[in-house]
């Protein structure tokens, strides 16, 4: 068995085969990089891996969530109900528009927002929910589109970490108003960066295409702009590269389930720590392998944990901090320690393990026993 000292096991690592080299190098062959058909192509693929009708390819997950909260006319003075347990990016999108973020908590199983928070932190201000799919796990969306739906307001579904999930059948992404993808390297398909907008919704998908290249309207001339817009375009050669990757999505899907699965099987005993909770009616893409110590132990404990593993040559890291705890956001909205108690418990707590499709079970066991020497004898740390 090779040793992890020499030979580190890393967080992640991105799935990138001859066929993807090949896309990649056939576009920059080709005469076109940029506004061609790879792009094209790459949606339909993405918008039948959505289960939805339209997708928008841009240039990151946060370029799509930011150009659905401009989609759906979400400016100063709107509230927005999001998780304090997510990226960064799903409460940026909020205020780079001058709206404010409505924190609720989450579920401590699955650790998605709350559904039950949200009618309560509803005000006559509220113009929207953002949901996050966390690790891949999709948030309880049928619960948050009735809520949505009774109340008047607009859902996006932030399904960066959850592309090829479902929730009683239904794909990730195809939940509320629209739903996002993000194609970081991290994530089940890359496009090295990238994202897209996803949705049923014609007029949000021909909005989001025209403030993605410039406020180009759809028939216009070149140097015709009907709207504030950006540059928020895919290039032709990432587009090829998602679209070669998203032909492998659902081996990519069996690939990180098998890894899952080992990982269960080769923490069973580890009582120390607690695994992630899948429901019953969710069928997982995994984004990330999560687990969190014990609540008998702190962050203190956790922290020693992850040198420990860094020491033994396993990539880790906790995963996420709480948004509201941010530099930044606690200046701008007051958030303050103790406000959000399942999230700040959860966030002291957890170990991103490493986690990719092509991990062996041989390196699973290799984390498995990095992190019993980790945790020491008797339940210490
Ligand atoms: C939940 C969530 N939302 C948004 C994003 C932003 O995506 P990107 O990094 O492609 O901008 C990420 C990326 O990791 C994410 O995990």
């Amino acid at each position: 068995m090779s040793d992890p000292k020499e030979r580190p096991i890393p967080l992640a690592q991105h799935d990138v085969r001859p066929e993807d080299i090949a896309a990649v190098v056939g576009v920059l062959k080709s005469d076109r990089l940029s506004l061609g058909q790879k792009s094209q192509a790459f949606e339909r693929a993405l918008a039948a891996v959505a289960g939805v009708k339209y997708a928008v390819a841009v240039n990151s997950g946060t370029s799509a969530l930011h150009l659905l909260i401009r989609a759906l006319d979400i400016g100063p003075g709107d509230e927005v109900i999001t998780t304090p347990f997510s990226f960064i990016a799903s409460t940026n999108c909020i205020l780079f528009e001058r709206a404010t973020p409505v924190f609720v908590d989450i579920e401590p199983e699955t650790l998605c927002i709350d559904p039950a928070l949200i009618e309560p932190a509803i005000t006559s201000r509220t113009k929207a929910i953002l949901a996050v799919d966390a690790f891949g796990h999709p948030a309880d969306l049928p619960a948050i589109e009735e809520i949505a739906r009774a109340r008047g307001l607009r859902l996006i579904e932030d399904s960066a970490e959850s592309l090829g999930s479902t929730l009683g059948g239904r794909l990730c992404g195809s939940f509320g108003d629209a739903g996002i993808f993000g194609f970081y390297p991290n994530k089940q398909i890359t496009t090295g960066e990238g994202g897209a907008v996803v949705t049923n919704d014609a007029r949000i998908a021909e909005l989001c295409r025209s403030m993605a290249d410039q406020g180009r309207g759809a028939e216009e001339a070149w140097l015709h702009h009907v709207r504030l817009g950006y540059n928020y375009r895919l290039d032709e050669m990432s587009a090829a590269l998602g679209l070669s990757q998203v032909a492998r999505l659902k081996e990519i899907v069996a690939a990180r389930a098998q890894v899952a699965a080992w990982y269960f099987d080769a923490l069973s005993d580890v009582n120390e720590v607690v695994l992630p909770k899948v429901a019953d009616n969710v069928g997982m893409s995994w984004f990330v392998f999560v687990i969190r110590l014990a609540e008998r132990f702190s962050r203190a404990d956790r922290d020693r944990v992850l040198a420990r593993l860094r020491d033994h040559g396993i990539g880790c890291r906790d995963y996420f901090t709480p948004i509201h705890l941010q530099p930044y956001i606690r200046e701008a909205l007051g958030t303050r320690v103790g406000q959000f108690a399942v999230t700040e418990r959860v966030c002291d707590r957890t170990i991103a393990l490493p986690f990719y499709s092509q991990m062996t079970q041989q390196e699973v066991h290799q984390v498995g026993d990095a992190l019993r020497s980790s945790l020491g004898r008797g339940g210490t740390v």
